[in-house]
């Protein structure tokens, strides 16, 4: 599918690139290790045909930033095995400063405050000052990226397009934009929040709120994942800086441009994911356990406390799961110098400790938990085997593992999602139960509910779920954002996107 998608030369900037490097402690010598994510499944193979470039911060602090980035292993299958070195553009930033910007401004502030949780939020002018030199470190190695594709290309008709990414490089747009009215240079701007865009009563308690709207509206189309955070926006630059908005459109017009703003729902590699849980070998615990997984990064906003909670009053309010059913709760290191996650982190294994220590019998544990990472193939064997994924998220984005677990599902009769509605998925997955995290009495009966549903209930609710997720996969979703760009050449026909 991705080869039916195509649009002039594209840059894409994330604070990550595709992949990081890791130096081998036994030759000396830097190499890849790809990431596995559904964005760079989708965005790679267009950068990479369309001979555009990728704009990112390597994962490693150099002595030498000049040292070349090398090229993939002639073995990796990845989507980002053919992306060469050339095209690949490294942002080197000092230890300190990205310290302050990525754990300081990034995770620190912007990470509670668009997740709705100002009381984690941390406002540091320090940090804010490092955010911005560091977004303009990423501008600057941005225009240089559009200025060596124009040069080399000078021949092609399309205009770039330059794709910023996330609440880390949200100021980049206008100086890249400056640069290239300066140069006479072309080009197209988009950005993509992949976390929610909170309501103006939360976005206005960030101190600098006004650079942090001018600098999303220096693109040309800014796209979330679902249309409450395009309102919030909307309404943010009516009310911070007075635009002139059509809400209807989705349009606001800021320093005499019109900038459009678009829901796009982002969603998975969907074949991949089948084609995992087909080949995965078993690898569930016994045979006549339910297994209720859950499966996050260990982060605040995930819900953890609040899950372990309501699955302890499953067992108290149903004893007949007792010794039936387990909670596989696989929680992934995340974020590790931040003391959020680090305070979660006790937190968490005391409760797993407490609860495990209340319940266990001498052939069963209520609670397995893996602090750690599973491969794919367990991943995916995870998700087709258990009886139901428990994704309850206190706000999320979107909350791919949702996704994941349904594309996974090809087991005949099917398990059980449940989702909280605060995660963008839980907008749009209608025929999943919806469970508020917050309220764990009511959380533990929609569980019992999902661990009680009859068969043909489960079969009629889950194929809704696959057929949808089945179209709108990660490549819908960039064919999406390429036509929101207006920068989409079709190639397979009269397809109509809604
Ligand atoms: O969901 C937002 C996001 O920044 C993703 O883009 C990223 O994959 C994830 O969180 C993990 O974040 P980090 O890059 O900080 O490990």
């Amino acid at each position: 599918m991705s080869e039916a998608v195509s649009s002039g030369s594209m840059i894409v900037v994330s604070n990550r690139l595709p992949f990081v490097l890791k130096r081998n402690e036994a030759t000396g010598r830097l190499e890849r290790k790809a990431s596995a994510g559904g964005l760079v499944t989708a965005v790679a193979p267009v950068v990479i045909q369309g001979n555009g470039l990728w704009v990112g911060w390597p994962g490693i602090h150099l002595d030498d930033p000049n040292e070349p980035i090398p090229e993939s292993d002639p073995n990796d299958q990845t989507p980002t095995a053919g992306l060469l070195s050339k095209k690949v553009v490294a942002v080197h930033v000092e230890r300190g400063m990205f310290d302050s910007y990525y754990n300081g401004c990034c995770n620190g502030t912007f990470w509670p405050l668009f997740h709705s949780m100002p009381d984690r939020a941390v406002f540091s002018a320090e940090h804010w000052k490092n955010y911005y030199k560091v977004n303009q470190l990423f501008a600057e190695k941005t225009m240089s990226a559009l200025m060596s594709l124009i040069l080399e290309q000078k021949d092609s008709v399309a205009t770039p397009l330059v794709w910023i990414h996330d609440y880390h490089l949200m100021l980049a747009a206008n100086w890249v934009r400056q640069a290239a009215e300066e140069k006479d240079m072309r080009c197209k701007m988009g950005f993509f929040l992949h976390i929610p865009f909170p309501p103006w009563d939360i976005f206005r308690l960030f101190p600098w709120a006004d650079e942090i709207l001018q600098g999303m509206l220096g693109n040309d189309m800014v796209g979330f994942h679902i249309e409450d955070y395009c309102l919030n926006f909307v309404d943010c630059c009516q009310r911070r800086l007075g635009c002139r908005v059509d809400r209807k459109g989705m349009l606001v017009e800021h320093g005499g441009r019109t900038v459009r703003v678009r829901p796009l729902p982002i969603g998975i590699p969907f074949d991949r994911f089948v084609q995992l849980a087909e080949s995965a070998p078993r690898v569930m615990l016994t045979t006549n356990q339910k297994v209720v997984l859950g499966v996050d990064r260990l982060d605040y906003t995930k819900g953890l406390v609040h899950r372990l909670k309501a699955f302890e009053c499953l067992l108290e309010k149903y004893p007949e799961h007792l010794e039936k059913v387990t909670l596989l709760q696989i929680s992934v290191p995340s974020r590790t110098d931040v003391k959020e996650y680090q305070d979660l982190k006790e937190e968490m294994d005391q409760l797993v400790g407490r609860i495990n220590g209340r319940f266990t019998t001498y052939n069963w544990s209520p609670i397995r938990y893996i602090y750690g990472c599973v491969s794919q193939d367990e991943l995916a064997a995870f998700y087709r085997d258990a009886a139901v994924a428990f994704v309850t998220p206190l706000r999320d984005g979107m909350n791919l593992v949702a996704k994941e677990f349904v594309a996974c599902q090809i087991n005949e009769p099917p398990g059980v999602l449940v989702v909280s509605p605060f995660a963008g998925a839980g907008e749009m997955m209608h025929e999943a139960l919806i469970c508020n995290p917050y309220e764990i009495h009511q959380a533990a009966d929609v569980l019992h509910r999902a661990l009680t549903m009859p068969e043909d209930e489960r079969t009629l609710r889950m194929n809704y779920l696959r057929r949808r997720e089945k179209v709108h996969d990660v490549n819908y979703w960039m064919k999406s954002f390429l036509k929101a760009m207006g920068s989409l050449i079709e190639e397979d026909g009269d397809e109509v996107l809604p």
